[in-house]
């Protein structure tokens, strides 16, 4: 049985005092319904690692380098997130392959890095407007994850969460119906088959794209889907919070 992750993306939205504001509000009203983790940018990981500390919820980074270390400037190791106390990072955002043109070949380095120093790596796909108006959501998706699929091993799969983000529900007030999203969840689940059974099995498929408190419940009540990737809504302890109990 997979346990359900919300994931709160704070994307380039914080302060020294919202941090504290928001995550001592998320603390006063969660329950332990699910496994939550939140992302915040980086100069405030430490910060909420030490305000988190305790409480079950993991902090993660929204992005980290594809390097081990050295002459690379502006950018933060996987090694540095271990050493803060993160748990985990997001790899493969839409934001970040059309804004900043990552690959699939880097977030599958990215994704490397974080495993070798025991982090999870929340690997995103998903297609935008055009490609599914093509109707070609699943070939986009399916090219997105073949390297992943290729290249790691099966024991790198335990640390490995997938989210399923249409670019076109993102920040959009648009959602995916509970019927769409499901259907290319169980597609994602499908192509894990590749790697194995148990794999396909195992791995947790969040959807992200819009959800909110009013919304989260048909969509976590669907088979393949496993939690959210929140953007908007994870900016406000009530929002989130409500999210987690959905
Ligand atoms: P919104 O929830 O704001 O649509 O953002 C989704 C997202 O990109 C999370 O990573």
């Amino acid at each position: 049985m997979r346990r359900l992750l919300v994931a709160g993306n704070w994307k380039m939205n914080a302060s020294v005092t919202s941090t504290e504001q928001l995550l001592t509000g998320v603390l006063g009203q969660l329950g332990s319904e699910c496994d939550v983790a939140v992302f915040p940018p980086f100069p405030y990981l430490a910060q909420a690692v030490q305000t988190l500390a305790g409480s079950g919820v993991s902090v993660g980074a929204q992005n980290v380098a594809a390097e081990e270390a050295g002459a690379f400037t502006g950018e933060v190791s996987a090694a540095m997130l271990a050493d803060v106390g993160c748990q985990m990072a997001i790899v493969g955002h839409s934001e970040r392959r059309t804004l900043y043109g990552e690959s699939d070949e880097l977030v599958l380095a990215k994704t490397r890095q974080l495993l070798a120093h025991g982090l999870v790596a929340v690997v995103c796909v998903g297609e935008t407007l055009d490609e599914r108006k093509a109707g070609r959501e699943e070939a986009v998706v399916a090219a997105q994850m073949a390297l992943l699929i290729r290249d790691l091993a099966v024991a790198d799969w335990d640390r490995i969460v997938l989210a399923y983000e249409p670019v076109w529900a993102i920040g959009t007030g648009e959602t995916a119906t509970p019927e769409q999203a499901q259907a290319i969840h169980a597609f994602i689940r499908a192509q894990l088959q590749q790697v194995g059974a148990d794999v396909a099995e195992k791995t947790r498929i969040l959807y992200g794209g819009s959800v909110k408190a009013a919304n989260a419940a048909e969509l976590f009540a669907q088979p393949d889907i496993d939690g959210g990737l929140v953007g908007g809504a994870s900016l406000d302890a009530t929002e989130f919070t409500g999210i987690c109990r959905a």
